[in-house]
């Protein structure tokens, strides 16, 4: 365990009754970070946050919080406060009550809570709506309420479980600005879930990928995009063309009957992989001066590029992002450099993956 560790996982297991939701989950969460949990509906996400603020109970293996095991912490000692998906909020209660309310409870002196709901308010940017109704309050503004009467409690922790879900695309980009800018304020550690891979791409310092109770891949935004462990990774983060591929030795990889220059090694001879190539990474150019040879099936305009369908000889789709139009029906020629494939084996382990991925980097140092 790192020093600054203020959360850590050791080999999780979560089950209720026979189905087991969460598999052997390892985590270390770090203070003041931005962390994301990613992952399709029903992968488990929620149940982590659950077993962070203590709403469930684990199966087996360690969580602890500040190095202490959450066994021994009752969910109201730990200083970890959820936001919720449907905000949970009082509908009967104005804002300055619902805010309040956990302090109420905990018989802070009247004048205490005055300014710890006013600090709240400012920092969600609503300072003045205290006696708001709920229902008079926007869908937006309602979201920031239900993270200031979370942030009034001072966690070190806050989980956010989906907390722009339900907002509009306008509303959630401004919200995801906001969200960011926050944290970086206020400098406390963020646990944010989210289903959407745009959003988790924009906001974190740290992303976990999860598919069916298991982490696959936990890495920066640019590290997940840029070489995502397995198809799942590669498909779940944003668009990308997947192709089949043998790995005919350290550097040198063949798809569509052809060979490639790459950057990866460490595979078996003559293995056989996928590589990714992500449609930002292909341009396109005159048939055969390229390295791949494509007819042009459709394109669509994207707003800022095109995105344009190919398929090869051997029948393989290829996504193409162009700011340049190209005639359907022709033939062009995709050209990209060794260091746009990445290649994926199958099933390999998230350590197994880094180790590889260590290794020629060493020797790529070496080399120079
Ligand atoms: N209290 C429960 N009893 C039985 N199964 C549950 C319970 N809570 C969650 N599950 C199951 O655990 C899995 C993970 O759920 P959850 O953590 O809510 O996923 P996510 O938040 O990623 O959508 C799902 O298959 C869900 O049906
Ligand atoms: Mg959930």
């Amino acid at each position: 365990m790192t020093k600054q560790a203020i959360i850590t996982f050791e080999n999780v297991t979560k089950s209720y009754g026979d189905t087991q939701v969460l598999k052997n989950v390892n985590v270390e969460i770090e203070k003041g970070k931005f962390y994301t949990l990613l992952g399709p509906s029903g992968c488990g996400k929620t149940t982590i946050l659950r077993l962070i603020a203590g709403f469930t109970e684990l199966t087996s293996g360690t969580i602890t919080l500040n190095g202490q095991e959450v066994q021994e912490l009752p969910p109201n000692k730990r200083k970890v406060n959820t936001v919720f998906q449907d905000y949970a909020l009082f509908p009967h209660m104005n804002v300055f009550e619902n805010i309040a309310f956990g302090l109420r409870l905990k018989k802070l002196p009247k004048d205490v809570i005055q300014e710890k709901v006013s600090e709240a308010l400012k920092m969600v940017r609503l300072s003045g709506y205290e006696n708001r109704e709920i229902a008079q309050m926007s869908g937006g503004q309602q979201q920031r309420v239900a993270i200031a009467r979370a942030l009034v409690n001072e966690p070190e922790v806050l989980l956010l479980d989906e907390p722009l879900s339900a907002l509009d695309l306008k509303l959630r980009t401004e919200m995801q600005y906001e969200l960011r800018e926050l944290q970086q304020r206020l400098g406390i550690t963020f646990i944010f879930v989210t289903h959407d891979q745009e959003e988790a791409l924009a906001m974190s310092d740290e992303i976990f990928v999860l598919n069916q109770g298991e982490i696959v891949q936990s890495g920066t935004p640019v590290d997940i995009y840029d070489e995502p462990i397995n198809r799942y990774v590669a498909d779940f983060i944003g668009e990308s063309n997947i192709i089949p591929g043998i790995m005919k030795e350290d550097y040198l990889v063949e798809f569509v009957g052809k060979e490639f220059e790459c950057s990866d090694a460490g595979m078996r001879p003559n293995e056989k992989i996928e590589i990714v190539i992500r449609p930002e990474d292909l341009t396109i150019k005159p048939v055969n001066l390229g390295k791949l040879n494509v007819e042009v099936d459709t394109q669509l305009f994207r707003g800022v590029h095109y995105e344009i369908i190919c398929y090869d000889e051997v029948g393989n789709e290829w996504m193409i992002h162009s700011t340049k139009k190209a005639e359907i029906g022709s033939k062009v020629s995709l050209d990209f450099e060794a260091d746009d494939i990445h290649v994926m084996r199958f099933g390999e382990s998230e350590e197994e993956f880094d180790a590889r991925l260590e290794s020629y980097e060493d020797e790529v140092e070496v080399d120079e």
